[in-house]
């Protein structure tokens, strides 16, 4: 049997980790031993290299399309090492954004052409695409204000509220686009009414 790819996506601050953490354990129960969390950029060490590259607040400006090349790059690696094999031995793959995440920062937010992104979302992936993604929506100032209560923000945390309002208006033209894959669901409510609603999307698809 082969595996499902499940993302999970949304701007900073929506709750994205929690949701995964409890879709981890609801499934968990029922496929023992067959699911795993992940995330990007990141899942491999090679990954997580790339992600404190662009996390961290440097001195030097980082430009759109080097930061487009730097996440396909982590992911290149991560579909090697992680996804691809995961899918072959069956199992679930809950994973903390992927390639939407592309399309809403680096091409909504940043402006990067959304060609060049097909392209390389083409040529990393090949046919590779989510099987379910859960949009988890809600407007930038309740999320940013929420991670701005946390810790020192990194370089996207740090970003203006306009950038983030092009980063979800790209997820949510994404969703229109591709209506069979993603799901929007309203973030802006308390994690236990969202951990609901993603648990019936999930027994919809008889995983759960
Ligand atoms: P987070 O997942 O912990 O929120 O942080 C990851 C950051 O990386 C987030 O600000 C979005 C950004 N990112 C991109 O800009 N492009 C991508 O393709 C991915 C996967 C993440």
């Amino acid at each position: 049997m082969t595996g499902v790819f499940i993302t999970f996506e949304g701007i900073e601050g929506v709750g994205k980790t929690t949701q995964v953490q409890k879709a981890y354990k609801l499934l968990s129960a029922k496929h023992p031993g067959n699911v795993i969390t992940t995330r990007e950029p990141g899942g491999t060490p090679t990954g997580e290299t790339v992600r404190n590259v662009i996390l961290q607040d440097g001195a030097d400006m980082i430009d759109g399309i080097t930061e487009m090349l730097l996440v396909f790059a982590a992911r290149r690696q991560h579909i090697q090492d992680v996804i691809q094999p995961s899918l072959d031995a069956g199992r679930i793959i809950l994973c903390d954004r992927f390639t939407d995440a592309t399309f809403a920062y680096q091409g909504g937010g940043r402006g990067v052409d959304e060609q060049l992104i097909a392209r390389l979302q083409d040529m990393v992936q090949g046919a590779l695409r989510p099987d379910l993604t859960l949009l988890l929506d809600a407007a930038p100032d309740v999320g940013i204000a929420r991670i701005r209560k946390r810790s020192a923000p990194d370089r996207f945390e740090a970003e203006t509220m306009n950038f983030f309002r092009r980063v979800r208006h790209k997820y949510l033209e994404l969703a229109s686009r591709h209506p069979e894959r993603i799901h929007v669901i309203d973030a802006a409510r308390e994690a236990d009414k969202i951990a609901a609603e993603i648990r019936s999307l999930l027994e919809a698809k008889g995983l759960c």
